[in-house]
């Protein structure tokens, strides 16, 4: 057995925000010989435990990459098994999620059915006062869609007289996606084995660090989590600078 050595971490250093791509369920389903909603459920199960994880230590903000706007094409029937688990997870957080998180839900929500819209809406209402971590579940998210929105939305205040060509600026893109008055993501996870951004924070991501692992999602523990972010606090952010 191989023993795990702890990753050192320094608590007091942690990323802001994190952001996590939560890729592999197929993969790690199709190997224990399951259907790919077997897989989907096991990593509904663990994002509730990193979502709580990540409460306990501290981070302010965290971004899970649920389901993409590319995630519409797959087979009908995976698609309504994704959306009965949200529809599910939406139901029990009254009860199971920490009472101190901020549930935000990003992407074109539009695009989801009338019920779970409402359901999404209840939930952000009911969890609006809260001052503890910041959840931000991408769902129907896609980042050049994002961009586009805010674009669209600048060219409409632009028309109407209400902002200056000449005004623009980066801050006026950032106010108008979907983070809007959030830090940028310090650290973006990306297990399964893949290593590319699938369309995820596009905007958000230009200084992000990225960890990248073959873990499965639905394995993706704690102790992953740590290890992603002892690797992080080794880097050397620059910015640009020297
Ligand atoms: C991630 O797992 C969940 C979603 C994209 C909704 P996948 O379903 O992409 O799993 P793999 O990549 O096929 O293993
Ligand atoms: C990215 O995973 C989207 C989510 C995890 C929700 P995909 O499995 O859809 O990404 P690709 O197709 O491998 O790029
Ligand atoms: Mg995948």
């Amino acid at each position: 057995m191989i023993r795990w050595k702890k990753p050192e971490v320094d608590m007091q250093n942690l990323p802001r925000h994190i952001g996590i791509i939560m890729d592999g369920n197929g993969r790690w389903a199709k190997r224990r010989g399951l259907p790919r909603s077997a897989g989907h459920a096991r990593g509904a199960d663990n994002f509730k435990k990193i979502v709580r994880f990540c409460g306990e230590i501290g981070i302010d903000y965290l971004t899970v990459y649920a389901f993409s706007t590319e995630n519409w094409s797959r087979p009908k029937d995976e698609v309504e098994a994704l959306m009965k688990l949200l529809s599910e997870y939406l139901e029990k957080a009254y009860k199971e999620l920490d009472e101190r998180v901020r549930v935000k839900i990003i992407g074109e929500r539009q695009m989801l059915s009338p019920t779970l819209q409402k359901k999404v809406a209840d939930l952000e209402k009911y969890t609006e006062s809260r001052t503890g971590m910041v959840l931000n579940i991408a769902l129907s998210y896609g980042g050049r869609q994002e961009i586009l929105h805010a674009v669209d939305q600048i060219a409409a205040e632009v028309q109407n007289g209400s902002l200056a060509p000449e005004a623009i600026t980066e801050e006026t893109i950032s106010d108008r996606i979907y983070t809007n008055g959030q830090p940028d993501p310090d650290l973006i996870i990306r297990p399964s084995g893949e290593k590319r951004i699938s369309n995820f924070l596009l905007w958000q991501c230009a200084y992000s660090e990225f960890w990248y692992s073959d873990i499965l999602w639905p394995d993706f523990s704690s102790k992953h989590l740590l290890a992603a972010i002892a690797d992080y606090q080794k880097r050397n952010r620059r910015f640009g600078g020297v």
